[in-house]
């Protein structure tokens, strides 16, 4: 048996004994989706685009058309991708568990197209659309128009209701997540770099409070040191692998 087997089948046993699980995940669950991720050197947005051009409050102040141009790229990207068996082998897991509560940086929405409920999604979301006014709160789906549209509540551009660098994240669902990675016992990072914060720190605080943790990377990141299982491989083979090693044990009747 191979190390990232092993590892597998003892994850999939300590599965079953956990109380409260919290899946935090970032782009790189939703590349096998075809999606780009962001910090990956050679396919990652982030060597292609400036983020200070297309990602800030002040991008859009100076260069809405762009910045709007920028995310409709996206969300025809988005609508175009399809949940890959990460996504789905993660939505079955999901109501196999005790309690689970799903914490995404993507604003992609394929966690909730392949069937997962209670996704808390930290960065906004693609699919929706925001006023761009100081102190308008005008939300609506988001339409697929060359241009910004104007808002029908204040006549400022609207823009996709996404968190851009330098914004604070939403902070009921910042809230949660804290709380509920305070008392999980078992935590998952799926497909993040774990380098931008406030999120990176969900993981840790899980951590702290001495929950297991479990990356599920390709590649190494910060979290690293602090994880129990290492699965070093794509979520859309190891999240399957995970679900098939579970289903197995609990079928069997053998629990930890
Ligand atoms: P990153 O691009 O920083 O990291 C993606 C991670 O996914 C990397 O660690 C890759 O090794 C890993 N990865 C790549 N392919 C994978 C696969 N098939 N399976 C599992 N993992 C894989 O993306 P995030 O950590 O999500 O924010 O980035 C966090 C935030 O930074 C984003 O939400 C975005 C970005 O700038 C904003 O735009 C505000």
């Amino acid at each position: 048996m191979t190390n990232l087997s092993a590892t597998l089948q003892a994850l999939a046993a300590r599965l079953p004994a956990a109380r409260s699980v919290l899946v935090l995940t970032g782009a790189g669950i939703s590349a096998e989706s075809g999606l780009p991720t962001f910090r990956d050197a050679m396919s990652g947005m982030w060597s292609r685009f400036r983020p200070e051009d297309l990602a800030t409050p002040e991008a859009f102040r100076h260069q809405p058309e762009l910045v709007w141009r920028w995310y409709r790229w996206r969300r025809q990207l988005a609508a175009q991708a399809q949940p890959n068996p990460g996504h789905r082998a993660l939505a079955r897991l999901q109501p196999l568990l005790r309690e689970v509560l799903i914490v995404t940086q993507n604003v992609d929405g394929l966690h909730q197209r392949a069937g997962s409920r209670d996704v808390l999604e930290l960065h906004g979301s693609l699919l929706r659309d925001r006023c761009s006014g100081s102190g308008c709160t005008w939300v609506m789906a988001c339409r697929d128009v060359p241009e910004p549209p104007i808002c029908p509540v204040c006549g400022e551009k609207m823009r996709p209701a996404v968190i851009w660098f330098g914004e604070p994240l939403p902070e009921d669902a910042l809230l949660r997540a804290n709380e509920f990675a305070g008392q999980c016992d078992l935590c998952f990072s799926i497909g993040t770099s774990s380098q931008v914060y406030p999120a990176a720190e969900i993981a840790m605080i899980a951590a702290r409070a001495g929950a297991d943790i479990v990356e599920i990377n390709p590649s190494a990141t910060p979290l690293t040191p602090y994880a129990e299982f290492v699965i070093n491989g794509p979520s859309g083979e190891m999240l399957p692998d995970l679900l098939r090693h579970h289903e197995r044990i609990t079928q069997s009747g053998v629990t930890l």
